[in-house]
């Protein structure tokens, strides 16, 4: 892998402007989603990864503990940049979510995702989530990763 890609925690809320129109497949960081992202940086032992090649973007994912299941950590967002799929990006940036969530003790993991959204309900079964009987949301696919 290219020496030049770094994995950072963004530490500043600031630098969620840096997503701005990022995108990926149909998946872009418009105005609402940075917004949303913004509030759930606040929360505590929210984790938001940023990957870069140099200052290039490549990948971020964020999750944080805004479910309202008890003691779930929700895996908000994930979106590898279209020059950097395929290689492992998303599968590293999301399993380092799932580890942070493992350490702050978490009783598992849940993440959502759109019925024709085939790359990330793979990533998401790759990772050993299930798919769940949601019965706040039935507009997609909610998975759940139990630990
Ligand atoms: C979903 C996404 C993050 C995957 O990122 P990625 O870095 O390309 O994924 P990885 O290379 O780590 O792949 C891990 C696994 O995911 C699955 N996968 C990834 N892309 C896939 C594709 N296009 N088709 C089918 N499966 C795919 C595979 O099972 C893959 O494992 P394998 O390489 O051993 O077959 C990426 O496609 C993306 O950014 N999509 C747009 C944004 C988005 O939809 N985010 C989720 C919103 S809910």
């Amino acid at each position: 892998m290219n020496n030049n890609i770094t994995i950072s925690a963004i530490t500043d809320e600031n630098e969620i402007t840096f997503l701005k129109d990022k995108q990926s497949f149909n998946y872009t960081y418009d105005k609402a989603t940075r917004v949303s992202l913004k509030e759930h940086f606040k929360l505590k032992d929210s984790l938001y990864l940023l990957e870069k090649n140099k200052d290039e973007f490549v990948g971020f994912c964020s999750i944080d503990r805004g479910w309202w299941e008890n003691n779930f950590f929700f895996l908000r967002e994930i979106l590898v940049d279209p020059n950097f799929l395929k290689i492992g990006i998303g599968k590293e940036l999301m399993s380092q979510c799932i580890e942070h969530a493992k350490n702050k003790k978490a009783l598992g993991v849940v993440t959502e995702t759109a019925f024709d959204n085939f790359p990330m309900q793979k990533l998401c079964e790759k990772l050993g989530f299930v798919k769940w009987e949601n019965p706040q949301w039935d507009k997609g696919i909610t998975y759940k990763l139990i630990f």
